[in-house]
């Protein structure tokens, strides 16, 4: 049987061709204010996505058709109307050594432009919150996370910035939904980073149900199952956003990969409160996610 390769089907195509076309807007809405625009890729890969199209376990020797397609950091560097900074965030060095060739290859004349830090997304997107002076800067985040890898409190640091759009993947299928067996209690360490992810335990209340059955000896017993969808797992994390990013967050999402069940939900959040941006911002995202 033909091994899956993890996140890399259809679905990272339109979740791509969604964060390339707000890329597309956003320095061109913005480039007469005066600020400076930064694109910050925190799960930034190599530069290039294998995309592998069967989903289907395949018969032995018969290879998935795949195809190779340009990754969120060179779709960034390509927009016509460049950003000024570009920070591209990746734990693996080797992975992100790669990258730095690929658009020194591509793109020698904004390299300049492009710097590389090798750390863990949650540090690296805190340290940066932290040291930017937000009065001066416009930011787009990417967080493309595999599971999850990203704890609320990176969440809180870039809704303080209140000068930052937020794309999501969030993992409301793989990272939650599948988390929680049908009957018997989240593992322990699957619900703690959920926990981390979310904020807070109150899923375990919202999303399980406890019911009592009677054994054959007449004692009561009390079991656990899951009592949520997908689509709830999503609109609970839009809501727990909604808590923290002033400029609010969409109601509407792109769900993405799998079959039976979307393993990911894209979410956009806006952290700038003032009204203008705010309205420009979720039109635009709205608009995009509609027709993704
Ligand atoms: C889904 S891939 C990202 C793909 C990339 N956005 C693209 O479009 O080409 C996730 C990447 O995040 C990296 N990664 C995993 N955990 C990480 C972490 N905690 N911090 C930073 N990078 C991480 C992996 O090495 C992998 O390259």
């Amino acid at each position: 049987m033909a091994k899956q390769k993890f996140g890399a089907r259809k679905h990272t195509k339109k979740k791509l061709d969604v964060l390339d076309d707000y890329l597309g807007f956003f320095p061109v809405a913005l480039k007469t204010k005066g600020y400076r625009l930064i694109y910050i890729d925190a799960f930034a890969g190599t530069g290039e996505v294998l995309l592998v199209e069967s989903d289907e376990p395949l018969l032995p020797g018969i290879a998935p058709e795949q195809e190779k397609i340009d990754g969120s950091a060179v779709r960034a560097l390509r927009a016509t109307i460049p950003f000024d900074e570009y920070v591209f965030i990746e734990k693996s060095q080797s992975k992100l050594d790669k990258l730095a060739q690929e658009l020194e290859r591509q793109f020698p004349d904004r390299i300049d432009r492009c710097k590389f830090i090798c750390d863990d997304a949650n540090a690296a997107i805190k340290d940066i919150c932290k040291t930017t002076n937000w009065t001066n800067y416009r930011a787009v985040v990417f967080l493309d996370p595999f599971g999850n890898q990203i704890s609320w409190d990176t969440l809180e640091a870039i809704a303080q910035t209140r000068a930052a759009d937020l794309w999501y993947l969030f993992p409301a299928g793989l990272g939650v939904y599948r988390q929680i067996p049908k009957k018997g209690k989240t593992q322990s360490k699957a619900a703690q980073s959920v926990t981390r992810m979310l904020g807070s335990n109150e899923w375990m209340f919202l999303f399980t149900e406890q019911t009592s059955t009677e054994n054959l000896f007449g004692e009561t017993e009390v079991n656990t199952q899951r009592a949520v969808s997908v689509e709830a797992i999503t609109t609970h994390a839009i809501s727990r956003l909604r808590t923290i990013f002033r400029g609010g967050v969409l109601d509407q999402y792109v769900s993405l990969g799998g079959k039976a069940v979307p393993w990911y939900s894209l979410l956009f959040a806006c952290s700038n409160p003032n009204d203008a941006a705010k309205t420009l911002a979720h039109r635009v995202a709205g608009w995009i996610v509609d027709h993704a």
